[in-house]
């Protein structure tokens, strides 16, 4: 599968040289708003330039799109791709909002192509073990999930990140919208949503700095969510699934999943830890670029098996849209002073 570029920033360039790394695929075309940062990374990648994305989007030898411009270009740019009857992997969030996401994956199902939303931490070591674990049987069933991730607003890096216009909202739609997708993986589909959005520190106008929900499944289990951009010392992300047997948890940066349980209610409780040494070691070395690249390495093979109609855990258009639907139900566009009250929609 030959793929086309459009965005060459720091997320671009890294998704360029997964390509450069992936099997059977290649990098045919970039694009950037600015000319030289296309040039340099298709000098690197041996692709060829092309001033205008709309170009791009038409070329003949390219089957598939990757969008990895700022949120608010999402959905212009994969809509045309998509009728161009181009594939396309959108990065997260997959749009701003749910109504710009739900005219995404119209245009995925009218032009018969698919679309995808850049969840890679679904491919991330300690999230696939996690999912195995699960699958396993061993904690027995799902009986409830606490999720949070956080890292501190002043280490954001783009600035457009804290613009509502650009990216729709705050928290919950930056490193949030992968927890989102992350609790879904466990919960499933998600029937209702309560929640608060809170700005009480850094007051990025129309973005929350805080997003606390509850989501409950059709079968009435629970997960509470916490996004956060106050995480004032390092990055963290935890996703505990508990069972009736036991629970399982899983962190990223460091990268371990940790499972106790029991054979039986009540019965005599074990624990085990994978702290994933060969990544860690990796990641120390090459840093966490090294790791994010082996995910995007894992979401192409993934995305060409959504394509090619095979069974594969790729994030799809639905999921990125259902994941907007969750942080919509939280945070309400607008001022989040104004906004910080609870709200119970279903979804
Ligand atoms: N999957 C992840 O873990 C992850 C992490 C960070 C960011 N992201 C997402 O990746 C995307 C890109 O983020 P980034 O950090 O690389 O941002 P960035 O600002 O570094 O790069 C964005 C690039 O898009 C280009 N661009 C802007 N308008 C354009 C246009 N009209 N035509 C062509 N190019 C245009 C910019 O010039 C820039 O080079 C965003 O959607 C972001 O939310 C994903």
């Amino acid at each position: 599968m030959r793929y086309g570029l459009i965005g060459c920033g720091g997320i671009g360039a890294l998704r360029a040289q997964a390509l450069g790394l992936a099997q059977g695929v290649g990098l045919a075309a970039v694009c950037d708003a600015d000319p030289a940062r296309a040039r340099a990374l298709a000098g690197k990648h041996g692709a060829a330039v092309e001033a205008d994305w709309r170009r791009l989007v038409e070329r003949k030898d390219i089957d598939a799109v990757i969008v990895s411009t700022p949120p608010h270009l999402h959905a212009e740019m994969a809509i045309r791709a998509l009728h161009a009857g181009k594939h396309v992997l959108s990065e997260k969030p997959l749009a701003r909002d749910a109504e710009e996401a739900r005219a995404m994956v119209a245009a995925a199902e009218s032009s018969r192509s698919h679309l995808a939303t850049g969840f890679n931490y679904r491919f991330y070591p300690s999230v696939v073990k996690a999912r195995e674990l699960m699958a396993s049987g061993i904690i027995g069933e799902l009986d409830h999930i606490r999720s949070y991730a956080g890292y501190s607003a002043r280490d954001h890096n783009p600035e457009w990140v804290h613009d509502a216009e650009v990216m729709g909202g705050g928290a919950l739609r930056d490193n949030g919208i992968h927890l989102i997708d992350l609790t879904r993986v466990f919960l499933g589909d998600v029937a209702e949503v309560k929640g608060f959005a809170t700005d009480h520190v850094w007051g990025f106008d129309g973005c929350e700095d805080n997003g606390f929900a509850l989501l409950k499944n059709d079968h009435g289990r629970v997960a509470s969510l916490h996004a956060s951009w106050n995480e004032w010392l390092g990055y963290r992300l935890l996703v505990e699934v508990y069972g009736t047997l036991g629970v399982i948890r899983t962190w990223c940066f460091p990268m371990r999943t940790q499972v106790t349980w029991s054979r039986e209610r009540a019965g005599k409780m074990h624990t085990r830890t994978d702290r994933f040494l060969g990544t860690m070691l990796q990641e120390h070395l090459k840093s966490y670029r090294w790791l994010v690249v082996q995910s995007f390495i894992t979401e192409i093979a993934e995305f060409g098996r959504a394509v090619r109609g095979e069974r594969s855990v790729s994030a799809t258009g639905l999921d990125g849209l259902r994941a907007l639907e969750v942080a919509a139900a939280v945070a309400h566009a607008g001022p989040r002073r104004d906004a910080a009250m609870p709200t119970a929609i279903a979804v």
